[in-house]
């Protein structure tokens, strides 16, 4: 494997004396599309916040393409082009289902306050053209409709579609996806499937995703990565690790065994 855009190495998170990531170690190669699975429990979800720096490491290291960010705070790694979704998402409900995207928007100003009180010509065009690719990035999650309502009114499954969009609006390199078809209308849920297929092509974005329906992970990750009470157990193509014996022992069971 080349350099891998991401590499997690070790590490620790414990709630009181449960060791939800218990020494995981993971690389994710750039521009692949990276699947992450196992039990409910196995401390997923709980990676994914270390990694996007929404919970702090107690031991071990992350690095986003050769740089240490597990001492960043969320949202300078997000600017640095790792942003992710949540298994339940966080929508500003109090802002238009617009607003909720537009702030997600690449911020190439660095938010100086002489830029904000003299609005030059090109600050104007900027706002412009964000809110130009934010309307495109509903219309992509068929949520045009639902513009200017306040993002409180959406229902799980639309806040999911919102989440995705706001993600794509910050223009990353890499994006962390927790379940991002789980609660969503299966039409809308395949389509879903579809953007991340054709940003990694035409934009060679990566992804790392984590989703339970196993037909789903098959069809379109590289490379499945498997854990198990807060470690990695296996990881590699999907038919590899279809037939690793721990991954049917630890997850898959009789339901791909066969
Ligand atoms: N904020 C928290 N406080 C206390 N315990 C937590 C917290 N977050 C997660 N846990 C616990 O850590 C363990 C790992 O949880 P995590 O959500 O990471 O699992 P997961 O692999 O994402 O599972 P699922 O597939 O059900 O989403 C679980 O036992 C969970 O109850
Ligand atoms: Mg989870």
């Amino acid at each position: 494997m080349t350099v891998p855009i991401l590499a997690v190495r070790e590490v620790v998170r414990t709630f009181g004396g449960l060791r939800a990531v218990d020494g995981a170690s993971l690389d994710v190669e750039r521009g692949s599309i990276t699947a992450l699975i196992g039990p409910n429990g196995a401390g997923k979800s709980t990676l994914f916040n270390v990694v996007s720096g929404f919970l702090p490491a107690e031991r071990g290291s992350v690095q986003f393409e050769e740089r240490r960010i597990d001492r960043a705070a969320s949202y300078r790694i997000a600017q640095r082009g790792l942003v992710r979704t949540f298994q339940v998402p966080r929508a500003l409900t109090r802002l238009s289902v617009l607003d909720n995207v537009l702030l997600a928007a690449p911020n190439h100003s660095g938010e100086r306050l002489s830029g904000l009180l003299l609005r030059p010509a090109r600050a104007r065009a900027r706002e412009r053209s964000a809110r130009g690719r934010a309307e495109e990035l509903l219309a992509l999650v068929r949520l045009e409709e639902h513009t200017h309502d306040y993002a409180g009114v959406l229902s799980g499954g639309q806040r999911k579609l919102l989440d995705f969009a706001r993600v794509l609006m910050a223009e990353p390199r890499l994006v962390l996806l927790d379940e991002p078809m789980a609660g969503v209308n299966p039409t809308l849920g395949r389509q879903l499937l579809e953007h991340v297929l054709q940003l990694r092509a035409a934009e060679g974005m990566t992804f790392l995703f984590v989703e339970h329906d196993l037909d789903v992970v098959m069809e379109a990750s590289d490379r499945v990565i498997v854990m198990n009470e807060g470690r990695v157990i296996a990881s590699g193509t999907p038919a590899e690790v279809r037939t690793d014996s721990r991954v049917v022992d630890a997850y898959l069971g009789a339901a791909w065994s066969t």
